[in-house]
């Protein structure tokens, strides 16, 4: 299907983390009409092969370019490192295909020259590596340190955040030797927001905190505006497909998305 400035913005995540991407996009861009994507059937993708994040990423670009979406936001750390390249490859000219790592490793690169900077994401995303790849080739000197946080998604996901058990968890991570004299704090999982005071109250408000959503919105707003592909009245009401549904998950999009929205069951496999 052919694409126009008033075709829709695809985004997915494996779940409802990827929301607080959507509504940042959502924030700075309202005329954009978005199609989400959450893989809840198979999350999470933080402990899952290389290979099966790559699958699931194609199926789901299948039905996001079915539906006429003009771009592709990763809105997943686990699943833009593992099938970014992957993804562009495949979809080719039919979508531009956006991940929440490069926005990142450009913004340190603009503001953090010459400092030690800490990441913590799923075991996916810091194993593969990518934002030490990625920096390292901007040769501007920044010393990444990453550091696995494998509890936080599920804790988050449990609505165990802003309580006694939740700081108690962040800080067992934080103490880490390895994040010693960091300047900044990468929140590499889209997922980590909904913790990033706890996080900065564990730094005395001393570390800089960063994380993607943001950053991410400003990136596809410049691509748009580049491609001139920016909408300029909304034209299709937003709609918010899971490939398993459950009313928790729909009661969860309030925590991410800042308001209840609609969850549709879109099944990745007949
Ligand atoms: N939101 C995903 C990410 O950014 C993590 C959740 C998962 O492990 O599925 O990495």
């Amino acid at each position: 299907m052919r694409h126009n400035a008033s075709s829709p913005i695809g985004i997915f995540d494996s779940g409802i983390g990827g929301l607080t991407v959507a509504h940042a996009i959502r924030q700075l861009l309202p005329n954009e009409s978005i199609i989400y994507f959450g893989d809840t059937a198979h999350l999470p993708y933080g402990d899952k092969s290389e290979a099966a994040v790559q699958a699931y990423s194609i199926k789901i670009a299948d039905v996001l370019l079915n539906k006429g979406c003009k771009v592709i936001v990763i809105a997943c750390n686990s699943a833009s490192s593992a099938a970014y390249e992957l993804l562009k490859e495949y979809t080719g000219k039919r979508a531009k295909v956006i991940n929440v790592i490069d926005p990142m490793v450009k913004f340190l690169s603009d503001n953090y020259p010459n400092r030690k900077i800490g990441l913590i994401g799923t075991k996916r995303t810091v194993t593969s590596n990518v934002y030490l790849k990625k920096i390292k080739q901007l040769k501007k000197d920044i010393e990444l340190v990453s550091l696995a946080t494998p509890l936080l998604v599920p804790m988050i996901e449990e609505g165990f955040f802003n309580n006694a058990i939740s700081s108690e968890i962040i800080e067992k991570y934080l103490e880490n030797k390895l994040l010693d004299e960091i300047s900044a704090l990468v929140l590499g999982c889209t997922h980590y927001p909904l913790v990033k005071e706890q996080i900065s109250i564990f730094y005395n408000h001393k570390v800089d905190i960063l994380d993607s959503s943001q950053i991410t919105a400003a990136y596809l707003k410049l691509f748009l505006e580049e491609e001139g592909l920016l909408n300029d009245a909304k034209n299709e009401e937003d709609h918010f497909l899971v490939s398993d549904y459950t009313d928790s998950f729909e009661a969860s999009t309030k925590i991410f998305f800042k308001e209840k929205v609609h969850l549709e069951k879109h099944l990745l496999w007949d």
